[in-house]
């Protein structure tokens, strides 16, 4: 595991931009991992600066969305799927045949989470995962309790993520009481995850996932089992960890050795 702590949530998202760039640059086949919200949203933008500045080849690459929510037509302004439009496959110019987002309009919702599934496995598994975190520790949609070993399957929202996510909606009745979203065992079979989290109201669950005891009331703590899992976080959202000064000098140790970045 590695904790990285930058100065400011833009730092977080160049240096995760940079690291995807790095990645697709190596395997332009690659299958990445892409979770909605806003704590990614720094990394899409400066993911796509740089295609706009470089040439990346981007035409291979597939993406796989974390969740959707259960019962919002597909454009729906506050459905994932129209988040990953907008804020990833049009910025990136990435091929819309690629992008696969669960089907939370679907007549048989379970087996849309076997297709996802199988879809996943399909593709080779995923090389690359951006997480974000929710204040209540959740990881895609894997609320506190969930099982550590689930599936894609259907959640029921917690009543304070349904709280969280209301401000991408016009009421707060209007947020979905239930999601489709990859399990915790499909996230831990990623080759490489990326957790990245701003701001002091992230501080408490970052705390609980990097340094808590590994337990279903924290989801992102099952990370602490993942062999290639890097926080990527900025000061604030740092702020609760009690080995920040030792996250720190492994940070300068690395840099110096040259292997600071990706
Ligand atoms: C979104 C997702 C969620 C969010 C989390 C944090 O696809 O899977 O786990 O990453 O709720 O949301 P933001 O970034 O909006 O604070």
């Amino acid at each position: 595991m590695e904790v990285l702590i930058l100065p400011r949530p833009a730092d977080v998202g160049a240096y995760v931009a940079d690291l995807f760039a790095e990645r697709i640059q190596r395997n332009p086949g690659i299958v990445l991992g892409v979770a909605t919200g806003s704590s990614p949203l720094a990394t899409y933008r400066a993911l796509a600066n740089r295609k706009e500045r470089e040439s990346l080849q981007v035409e291979d690459v597939q993406c796989f969305a974390l969740d959707e929510y259960v019962g919002l037509p597909a454009h729906h302004p506050g459905s994932y799927a129209t988040f990953v439009e907008s804020e990833i496959t049009v910025p990136l110019g990435l091929n819309p045949a690629n992008i696969h987002v669960p089907d939370g309009a679907a007549t048989n919702l379970d087996q849309a989470c076997l297709d996802y599934e199988q879809a996943i496995s399909d593709h080779g598994g995923i090389d690359l995962q951006i997480l974000g975190i929710g204040a209540n520790g959740h990881i895609g949609f894997n609320e506190p309790t969930s099982s550590l070993s689930s599936r894609t399957r259907i959640k029921a929202l917690s009543s304070q993520t349904r709280e969280d996510n209301a401000r991408f909606f016009e009421a707060p009745d209007a947020v979905p009481t239930h999601c489709i979203t990859q399990g915790l065992g499909t996230i831990m079979d990623v080759h490489e995850i990326v957790l990245v989290a701003q701001g002091t109201h992230k501080a408490a669950a970052v705390a609980a996932a990097v340094e808590g005891p590994v337990a279903g009331l924290c989801p992102a703590s099952i990370l602490q089992f993942h062999p290639r899992i890097t926080f990527v976080l900025d000061e604030e959202a740092a702020s609760n960890l009690s080995l920040r000064d030792y996250y720190r000098s492994v940070q300068t140790a690395k840099s110096s050795l040259g292997k600071g970045s990706a």
